[in-house]
């Protein structure tokens, strides 16, 4: 199996590429930084650049899936100029490859799997979300994630059937949201946000990379959710983390007008809730190897 892997270098990708070179699989990268070096011999980068359109057409040789996980991050402060960024890095990394693929005389591409975001759905204390939902959240990030993904539906325009994940709140040990949320628990500072009733949809980062493989494995198509089959309350989640961790919660919640004048407009992702079903996927025949918080924060925590 050879996959070209956008966004590879980043907390997922390199997750991926781990699970891959393990499994014996030729993995081409694109990647933004120019004469990155990867020391599998297996792995192979070569440069892309979505802003000034740039594509090194080499990487599509031989390639039979196509995963898109690239994009600017979104825990960055929202300026204008970076919610830009966040937009144009997703949409016109899409559309950029699509263009590439129409370019090429003959390709064996049979598979685009794209990176989406549970925060496509409405804030909502108690709808349980699964991929037949229509509603959009009214935010920015609904709003950039429909547009990532219609872009992303442009591959079927050109007949490579697209699967869309819809991934919710990645649990790792080497970023992501867990290391920041840990660290004023792990100073006996810590606190849930508001009123601690919204939804965290999780996913342990191993579970996440193997629903990636999982569908190109059985070639599923159309839109999966990657969130884990048990999310819990913002104020369950900081209580986990506390009492994995073997730290005292005294201080009150963290309000949101505070998070706000730290954070700006991208405090909202902290106080939105999103409980999220992972049935379609388990449907599917998809194991989880972390169901529940506790052990998925324990594996964590011993590495
Ligand atoms: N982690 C989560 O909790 C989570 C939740 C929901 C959705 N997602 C989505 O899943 C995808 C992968 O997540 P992740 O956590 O692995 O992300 P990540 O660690 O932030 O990595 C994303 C990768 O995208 C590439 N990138 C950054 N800015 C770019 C730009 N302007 N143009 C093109 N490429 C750019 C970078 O690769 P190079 O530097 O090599 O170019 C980077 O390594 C992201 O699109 C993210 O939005 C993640």
């Amino acid at each position: 199996m050879k996959i070209l892997v956008t966004g590879a270098t980043g907390l997922i990708g390199q997750e991926l590429i781990r699970l891959w070179i393990e499994k014996e699989y030729k993995i081409h990268y694109l990647t933004t930084r120019k004469n990155h070096k990867h020391p599998h011999p297996n792995v192979t980068p070569f440069y892309w650049n979505p802003e000034s359109e740039t594509i090194d057409l080499n990487c599509f040789e031989g390639v039979q899936v196509v995963v898109n996980l690239a994009g600017a991050s979104v825990s960055k402060r929202w300026t204008s100029s970076y919610k830009k960024k966040i937009q144009e890095s997703r949409v016109n990394g899409a559309l950029l490859l699509v263009n590439a693929i129409q370019k090429l005389p003959t390709h064996q591409i049979q598979q685009l799997v794209s990176a989406s975001a549970i925060g496509i759905y409405p804030h909502d204390l108690q709808c349980l979300y699964t991929e037949k939902e229509t509603k959009i959240a009214d935010s920015f990030l609904g709003t950039v994630v429909k547009q990532w993904e219609n872009a992303v539906e442009s591959f079927a325009k050109i007949n490579i059937p697209v699967t869309t994940i819809r991934i919710g709140l990645v649990l790792s040990n080497q970023g992501g949201a867990l290391p920041m949320t840990t660290l004023p628990i792990r100073y006996g500072v810590g606190s849930w946000f508001g009123s601690g009733k919204q939804w965290q949809s999780w996913i342990h980062i191993e579970d996440m990379a193997r629903i990636i493989d999982f569908v190109i494995a059985n070639k599923l198509e159309g839109v999966y959710n990657a969130v884990a089959p048990h999310p819990v309350t913002n104020k369950e989640f900081i209580k986990s983390i506390a009492k994995v961790l073997h730290r005292p919660l005294f201080l009150p919640p963290v309000p949101q007008f505070f998070m706000k004048l730290v954070l700006g407009e991208m405090a909202s992702v902290i106080f939105e809730s999103q409980q999220v079903s992972s049935q379609k996927i388990q449907n599917a025949g998809f194991k989880f190897q972390f169901s529940k918080l506790h052990p998925a924060l324990l594996s964590l925590f011993k590495k």
